[in-house]
């Protein structure tokens, strides 16, 4: 059957109650923008519930988490595409819904503060003021509205994810958190809805943040090799925020003997911010 679209959750809930019995429901939550990253999230999911199973994409550009208003007004907006690209992976469904179903109260100029410790404290939080406050409202919000079984969030967001876990851990126990591997380039380069704004010449420099991060691996996370990754990258015209080996749980640059370390790295170049991460294997 064609992919479904509906403009609110009211309309997705009503046509879900109507066409099926209670099977899973697998939740890609969005900001649109779809690429081949939010592709394999869809079919992880088509996967993961069965062809009995209900895969459901939202699409809302959630203006509380952007500390940087020309970001939120920046992001892209492709409907058509998205629609295409989700179907096409086997989602069921697409909600486009308005914010009142979000934010009934209207959007907030400040949402409630999220602390989860380091998590919610350091490297995107620190960078992003407000940004998992944000996160962690419209997420709420989401979860609330589709009350899925599983929901999909891809590695690329480490941070994000670790935040997602603690968010579902804590208000929704039984929903199952599943994290899906960072989709690249030939070069390297995280697919990113962001990727689209750089230029042709930054677009050709933008997989050596990747090599930043695998050299910090093949030194077996060594954080004196970050700090020379960082100057490097520094030197080669990007402006770093943070390249640190962190324990992949807790974020935290204090490592213990044994723990799960990731290096993460967050950098500008030419006004477009990436972020990417990879695993150092013990
Ligand atoms: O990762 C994203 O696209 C967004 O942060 C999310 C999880 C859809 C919340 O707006």
């Amino acid at each position: 059957m064609a992919v479904q679209v509906h403009e609110a959750f009211t309309d997705w809930k009503r046509f879900r109650q109507a066409s099926a019995s209670a099977v899973s429901v697998g939740f890609i939550p969005t900001m649109g923008a779809l690429h081949e990253g939010h592709a394999s999230l869809i079919r992880m999911a088509r996967e993961e519930v069965g062809p009995d199973g209900h895969v459901v994409v939202s699409v809302f550009v959630n203006p509380t988490q952007f500390n940087d208003p020309a970001d939120f007004e920046a992001y892209p907006s492709t409907r058509e595409s998205d629609i295409r690209v989700a179907g096409v992976a086997g989602a069921d469904a697409v909600v486009f819904p308005g914010s009142g179903e979000l934010y009934p109260e209207g959007i907030p100029h400040r949402v409630e503060p999220a602390d989860y410790g380091a998590l919610t404290s350091l490297w995107e939080a620190a960078h992003r003021p407000g940004h998992f406050d944000g996160v962690v409202a419209v997420v709420r919000a989401l979860f609330d509205q589709v009350q899925p079984d599983r929901a999909y969030f891809g590695e690329k967001d480490w941070q994000q994810l670790a935040v997602i876990r603690t968010l579902a851990q804590r208000e929704f126990p039984d929903l199952i958190v599943v994290p899906a591997p960072t989709v690249r380039e030939a070069d390297g380069l995280a697919m990113s809805s962001r990727n689209a704004r750089l230029s042709r010449e930054d677009r050709v420099m933008a997989g050596g943040l990747h090599h930043a991060l695998q050299a910090v691996v093949d030194a077996g996370g060594a954080p004196e090799e970050a700090s020379r990754q960082e100057a490097a990258l520094r030197a080669a015209g990007w402006g770093v925020e943070y390249l640190a080996v962190v324990d992949s749980g807790k974020l935290e640059a204090t490592l213990e003997p044994g723990t799960f370390r990731r290096v993460i790295v967050a950098a500008r170049r030419g006004g477009v911010r990436l972020i990417d991460n990879l695993p150092v294997p013990v």
